[in-house]
């Protein structure tokens, strides 16, 4: 699976958004990873509708979703309407997963499920074939800045596994404490998107396009 970077949107500096999306683009970044919160699956608010009804003219970058809500399916058409490339929701709290999964595929988006750190990947082997990506959360979600929980890096390999035993190409994304220190065990065991967020691109001690054009190099050449 090509290895690409989601650019974590929540991350940038919204006084020179702008600014900082051309920055990515010059850097070779694909994705803006777009971290939607509401409050209540999440103690944290991200991301408003008006603003990514905005940026969407502005920029080709594909908008990669991560809904961070309850009831996510009540959102699913609105975010298609907003421009979104794939639409990533949460396993947790969710049980009818593949009645959600194709209405997102009928809005004619890429899938994705999101599994917090704790959340066992088992039921995953009854979802893979129907899935685009699986993005398995690093931290718990909810903040910037938090922790990177190291279990988790062998619940990647669990999916990998699952995804060559079952023949399908599903990516792998990791979400929450991605850096130089920990993508090269999280590719090896099989992940191939990294949200780059404050523990990487946007640390704030070096100029973000040449930030984010080292990291691309770095995650690609491991
Ligand atoms: C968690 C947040 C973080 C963020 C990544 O809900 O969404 O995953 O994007 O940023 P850092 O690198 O600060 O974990
Ligand atoms: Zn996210």
């Amino acid at each position: 699976m090509k290895t690409r970077i989601s650019a974590s949107l929540d991350c940038a500096n919204y006084l020179a958004l702008l600014e900082d999306v051309r920055k990515l683009e010059r850097a070779g970044i694909e994705m803006l990873h777009i971290d939607i919160m509401d409050g209540v699956f999440v103690p944290n608010f991200a991301i408003g509708t008006n603003l990514l009804k905005k940026l969407r003219p502005q920029t080709s970058l594909l908008f990669d979703v991560h809904l961070m809500v309850v009831n996510p399916e009540a959102h699913f058409s609105l975010f298609a309407q907003l421009g979104a490339d794939s639409i990533t929701f949460h396993a947790e709290g969710n049980p009818r997963l593949h009645h959600l999964v194709d209405a997102v595929k009928r809005l004619g988006k890429k899938v994705g499920i999101a599994l917090n750190p704790s959340t066992s990947p088992e039921f995953l082997r009854y979802l893979l074939p129907y899935l685009d990506l699986v993005l398995c959360m690093t931290v718990d979600p909810g903040f910037v800045g938090q922790r990177f929980v190291p279990e988790v890096v062998a619940k990647v390999e669990v999916i990998r596994k699952m995804s060559l035993e079952l023949g399908v190409a599903v990516d792998i994304a990791v979400d929450g404490g991605i850096s130089e220190e920990t993508v090269p065990q999280l590719k090896r065991a099989g992940a191939n998107v990294f949200v780059a967020g404050t523990s990487s691109i946007f640390s704030g001690r070096e100029d973000l396009e040449a930030a984010a054009r080292r990291f691309r190099e770095f995650c690609e050449r491991l």
